[in-house]
C-alpha cells in the first residue's frame, strides 16, 4: 500500500501533489497556445447546439457541485451564457423547466451519484442536451450523456476529494473559452493571453503546494477549534465552500463557507476572540472589500488565516498568519488557491489523529438515495 501511495502517508497527500500533473494531463491535446485555439473532442458534435443554447443547468453534488459553481462565474464571464447551479437531489424532487434550448451538464468524479443521474433523466425526458464531466470512464453517467469532456485526474482514492475537483475546474475553464470560441466572443489574440496563462498554471500549482510548510505551522495553531469560517468574493466564494467542505469532512471541525459580504448578515455573530476566519484575500477586482472585510474581522478579536498573493503588503498587516500564492488573472484562482486550503484541511485532520483518507460516516460515491 506504501508504494500506492507513492511515499505519501496518505491518498490524499498524494492526490494533493498530483495535481501539477493532473491539471496537466487534463488539458493535454486540447489547448494550443500559440494558436490561440482550444479543441474540445467530446463536444464538436454539438458545437452548433452549444452556440445557440439559451442556459446552460450545472447538475451536481459535494466538492462536484463547487467546481459547478466556479463553471458558472467563468461560463458567465467568457461564454456569455446564463448557467444555473442545481443540487441534484433538489432538481430531481422539483418540477423543472427545462427547454429544448438548455443544456444540462452533470459533473461527477465518479460518474455514478445516484442523484446526479436521476436528475440527468429528468432532464433527458424533457428534452434537453445532457453533458457530463466525469472522471470515470465507461461510468453510469458518461453513458447516459450525449456528449462530454473527461477529467483525466486518474483514480481518486481519498474520499475528499482533491484532485478530481481541480481537474473539474480545469474542465470547466477549457468549456468557457471553447463556448466563447465558437461564439466569437473572444477575440484570437486575447485566447492567446488566457491559453498561454493557463498552460504555466500547473508550474504555478507547484508554487503553491510550497505553502505546505506555512499550512503546517497554521494547523498547529488552529487544531484545537471547534468552528470556523470560510470567506471569499467572486470567484473566491466557491473556493471558500470548497476549503470550508475540506475541513469539516476530514477534520470533523465545524467549517462555514459565506460570501465575504454576507458576513454581515449572519455569521459576525459568531466572530468573538479567537475565532478563525480563513479569507480568500488575493488580488482582484474585489480586493480592497475583503481587506475591509478582514479589518472588520479583526476588530471583533477574530484569527485571520488569509490566502494572498505573493507580495501582498497590505492584508498582512491586520491577518494573524498569511499564505501566499503566485500572481494570476482572477479566472485561474481556484486552482490555485484550492490547494493550501486543501493541505491545512490535512494537516489539521492529521494533527487530530483523524482518519483522513476515510472520515467516519462518508462514501467515496453515493450510489443510493
Ligand atoms: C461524495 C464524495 C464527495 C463527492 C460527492 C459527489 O459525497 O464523498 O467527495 O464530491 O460524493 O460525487 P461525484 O462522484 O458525483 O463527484
Amino acid at each position: 500500500e506504501m508504494l500506492e501511495k507513492g511515499g505519501y502517508e496518505h491518498f490524499m497527500l498524494k492526490e494533493i501533489h498530483e495535481q501539477a500533473f493532473t491539471v496537466r494531463d487534463c488539458m493535454r491535446g486540447r489547448i494550443y497556445p500559440n494558436e490561440g485555439k482550444i479543441q474540445l473532442g467530446g463536444l464538436k458534435d454539438f458545437d452548433e447546439k452549444l452556440k445557440t443554447a439559451n442556459r446552460i443547468i450545472i447538475i451536481a453534488c459535494g466538492t462536484s457541485w463547487h467546481a459547478g459553481l466556479v463553471g458558472e462565474y467563468l461560463i458567465e464571464e467568457y461564454a456569455r451564457i446564463p448557467v444555473e447551479v442545481e443540487y441534484a437531489s433538489e432538481f430531481r424532487y422539483r418540477n423543472p423547466i427545462i427547454s429544448e434550448n438548455d443544456i444540462v451538464m452533470a459533473i461527477s468524479q465518479s460518474g455514478e451519484t445516484a442523484d446526479t443521474l436521476a436528475a440527468l433523466e429528468i432532464a433527458k425526458e424533457r428534452g434537453a442536451t445532457i453533458f457530463g464531466i466525469c472522471n470515470v470512464a465507461g461510468s453510469s453517467i458518461t453513458r447516459f450523456t450525449d456528449a462530454g469532456v473527461y477529467t483525466h485526474a486518474g483514480p481518486e482514492i481519498g474520499v475528499a476529494s482533491t484532485k478530481a475537483f481541480t481537474a473539474q475546474v480545469t474542465v470547466l475553464t477549457l468549456i468557457a473559452f471553447y463556448i466563447a470560441q465558437l461564439k466569437e466572443k473572444i477575440k484570437p489574440d486575447a485566447m492567446k493571453v488566457l491559453l498561454t496563462e493557463l498552460d504555466s498554471i500547473p508550474d504555478l500549482i507547484k508554487e503553491c503546494l510550497k505553502t505546505e510548510e506555512a499550512t503546517k505551522y497554521i494547523a498547529q495553531d488552529i487544531k484545537d477549534i471547534n468552528n470556523s469560517l470560510y470567506l471569499g468574493r467572486g470567484i473566491g466564494f466557491p473556493i471558500a465552500l470548497e476549503g470550508a467542505l475540506k475541513l469539516k469532512e476530514i477534520s470533523y471541525i465545524h467549517a462555514e463557507g459565506y460570501p465575504a459580504a454576507e458576513m454581515k448578515h449572519g455569521p459576525i455573530a459568531l466572530i468573538d476572540e479567537g475565532f478563525p476566519v480563513i479569507v480568500i484575500a488575493t488580488k482582484s477586482s474585489s480586493y480592497e472589500k475583503v481587506v475591509s472585510n478582514i479589518q472588520e474581522v479583526k476588530a471583533r478579536k477574530g484569527k485571520v488565516i488569509a490566502i494572498v498573493t505573493k507580495g501582498d503588503v497590505d492584508v498582512r498587516k491586520s491577518a494573524d498568519f498569511v499564505i501566499e500564492i503566485p500572481d494570476a488573472d482572477d479566472t485561474f484562482l481556484p486552482l490555485l488557491a484550492t490547494i493550501p486550503l486543501q493541505l491545512l484541511a490535512y494537516h489539521v485532520a492529521l494533527l487530530r489523529g483523524c482518519n483522513v483518507d476515510q472520515p467516519r460516516n462518508l462514501a467515496k460515491s453515493v450510489t443510493v438515495e
